[in-house]
């Protein structure tokens, strides 16, 4: 029994040794990859060259695929394109060119792949299927193929709008996609400089701390990899604010003969956007200035004038301007921050204002300051005249 057992554990190890020896004379004639494969690292439109160089091919073939997500996608079988291979003009996207040296029994299998996306990043494999092997016994190398595109921006983490409450500390973050990793700067849209008192920030985040009404504004953020274009984004900053409101001049001077008309103007910045409204005191009264036939309350657009940033220009027009109208009036504007006016005086001149001065005969402007009258009037006048005289 024991016998038996040494018997057949001899030839067993035997028989292991003749294996070894044949698989390792067999190998040396079988094909093989000459050295790795370098990577290569192409920009986007441009061509890339991996090259796959196997010695002692014989009749065997050399296979290239790339590792997809979606599992090995096989590209060539020796210089025959297996994928749907785009054309443009002449040019197709995957080309294999075989170059065989044949004093060194070299074949090289160049897989060029023009007109390169950034899909295109990948692992390409270059395998030797060797005839009468199992494809589980074929040798293949691998190489990177990194294609690089200029920066594209995150919008889902990148900031648009961004409302900071006065006081407080925030921060704005721009991100963006491209290889090489992007570099990224803040500027101010408006020159200004940044809440650090830099003009220029390079980072993905812009902390602003401390948060004050003159951080209101555009920030751009440029994300730069060398690679042209680059990109860039927006970010409008808002800091809550109690209204601040401002005069154009503080008084306006018009003339009273009850057919001209009176602009007072007054410009609010404030966020939330404040309610506006103008009003006169009537002893300890507050008086909106509501009546439609005696006022008319205009916002202008915001690009109007040289308005800074979120400010609105808001007219209060008060027709008809008599004696009684001569006041102080307010401008008065309000938002979930607080409040704020100022105020503007209205006062009689003898200089028309305005348009409509046309309605005036300059000839008597100043001296008897007769409103020109209508032939109606004017005839009344005439016959009230000569009849008293
Ligand atoms: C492959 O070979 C070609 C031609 O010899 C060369 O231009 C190219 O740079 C090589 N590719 C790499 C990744 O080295
Ligand atoms: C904001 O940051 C400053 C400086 O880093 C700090 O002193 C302050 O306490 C912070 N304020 C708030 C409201 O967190
Ligand atoms: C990012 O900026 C640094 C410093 O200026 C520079 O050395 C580097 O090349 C830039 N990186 C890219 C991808 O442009």
């Amino acid at each position: 029994m024991a016998g038996t057992l040494g018997l057949s554990c001899t030839s067993g190890i035997f028989v292991v040794a003749l294996l070894q020896l044949y698989v390792s004379l067999v190998s040396g004639q079988k094909p093989e990859i000459v050295n790795n494969i370098y990577p290569d690292v192409q920009r986007v439109g441009g061509t890339a060259r991996l090259n796959c160089t196997v010695a002692r091919l014989g009749q065997n073939s050399v296979q290239w695929s790339f590792k997809g997500k979606q599992g090995d996608e096989v590209i060539s079988i020796n210089e025959r394109i297996q994928v749907i291979n785009i054309r443009k003009g002449s040019i197709p996207n995957y080309e294999v060119i075989r170059k065989t040296d044949s004093s060194a029994d070299r074949t090289t299998f160049m897989l060029v792949i023009n007109r390169l996306l950034p899909d295109f990043t990948g692992e390409y494999v270059c395998t030797i299927m060797v005839t009468n092997d199992q494809f589980t016994m074929w040798t293949s190398k691998s190489a990177f193929l990194q294609v690089q595109y200029a920066p594209v921006i995150h919008p889902g983490s990148t900031d648009t709008v961004k409302q900071i409450h006065r006081g407080h500390n925030a921060s704005i973050t721009c991100d963006a996609m491209g290889v090489p990793t992007p570099n990224i700067t803040w500027v101010r849209s408006d020159g200004k400089l940044l809440p650090n008192g830099n003009a220029i920030y390079r980072g993905r985040t812009l902390p602003i701390k401390v948060a004050d009404v003159k951080f209101s504004g555009v920030y751009r953020c440029v994300a730069d990899n060398q690679i042209k274009p680059p990109a860039e984004s927006l970010t409008q900053v808002y800091v809550y604010q109690a209204p601040v409101v401002r005069v154009v001049q503080d008084s306006v001077g018009q003339y009273a003969n009850g057919m001209l008309d009176a602009k007072l103007d007054c410009i609010v910045q404030g966020y939330p956007q404040p309610t506006v409204y103008w009003g006169y005191y009537k002893g300890d009264t507050f008086v909106k200035a509501l009546d439609q036939d005696k006022y008319e309350t205009t916002k202008q657009a915001t690009d109007y004038q040289n308005l800074y940033n979120g400010e609105q220009w808001y007219t209060l027009l008060i027709r008809f301007v008599q004696a009684g109208d001569f006041r102080d009036y307010l401008c008065v504007a309000e938002n979930s921050e607080g409040r704020g006016q100022r105020k503007v005086t209205l006062f009689s001149t003898y200089d028309c204002q305005g348009p409509l001065c046309y309605s005036i005969d300059p000839e008597n402007r100043g001296g008897g300051a007769l409103p020109r009258l209508s032939p109606v009037l004017l005839a009344l006048w005439l016959l009230t005249t000569l009849c008293l005289s």
